[in-house]
């Protein structure tokens, strides 16, 4: 029988992480979580809760409010995709927007959100069989994982791909707005102190510029094999 293993996906933003991750997980029939649909779903709350004063984030209302916070995952059966839910409610498309995306870096640089997402996270892999994707799963959330991959792609093919899927949910937004909101993402997500975005030394790096959804499956689909295997 083949072994039940933990798979780590990290990488920078809109470089295909979820999709990969995604794919792979429907292939092989592992749960697949998204830990950055975990940090969007802390960050509409904080939004909807009036934890926002424009930029400024009131820290001490947050770290009263994290126990009320319950972000859980369930299967659209229509879809067979999964979705986020925020104290029983499907927040997934609510999630994805650009407001969201302009204040998500600030709420996953805070260390007492990380620590109850982290804990969560784990929970979630306890019995192995699962595909996680993010920017510290490697490293911090599943440092025994058996395969993790760190994916990159480059600045402006991550922000087409990111222009594309706003557009096709009827948002507008322009190629240099999403741009810079990615550059100034990967740069918080990169310098922060707690858990931030970098390549576990085993990791294995895909870089997607130049790859079809295929390619990139197959290669994915070699990975797993061998790391079942051993
Ligand atoms: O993958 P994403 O764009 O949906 O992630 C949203 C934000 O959450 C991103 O700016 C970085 C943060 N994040 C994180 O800090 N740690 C993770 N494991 C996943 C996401």
């Amino acid at each position: 029988m083949m072994k039940k293993i933990t798979i780590a996906i990290d990488g920078y933003s809109s470089c295909g992480k979820s999709t990969m991750a995604k794919d792979l997980a429907r292939r092989v029939a592992y749960t697949y979580i998204d830990s950055g649909a975990m940090y969007r779903a802390v960050t509409l709350y904080a939004m909807q809760t009036g934890l926002f004063e424009g930029d400024n984030l009131d820290l001490e209302g947050l770290k009263r409010a994290v126990p009320n916070i319950r972000i859980t995952f369930a299967v659209n059966p229509a879809t067979g995709c999964s979705e986020t839910y925020l104290n029983g409610q499907n927040v997934e498309q609510q999630i994805r927007t650009m407001a969201v995306s302009d204040k998500v870096s600030p709420i996953a640089a805070v260390g007492f959100v990380r620590e109850a997402m982290v804990r969560q996270q784990q929970t979630f892999g306890r019995d192995k069989g699962i595909v996680m994707d993010g920017r510290d799963v490697g490293t911090v959330v599943f440092p025994d994982a058996e395969l993790k991959i760190f994916v990159t792609a480059s600045p402006e093919i991550r922000a087409k791909r990111r222009l594309t899927e706003l557009q096709r949910k009827g948002e507008s937004a322009t190629f240099e707005e999403v741009l810079h909101n990615l550059a100034k993402r990967d740069h918080i997500d990169s310098t922060r102190k707690d858990g931030p975005l970098r390549q576990a030394a085993d990791a294995v790096v895909i870089d997607n510029s130049d790859l079809t959804i295929d390619e990139q499956n197959s290669i994915l689909q070699g990975l797993f094999e061998e790391r079942t295997r051993q």
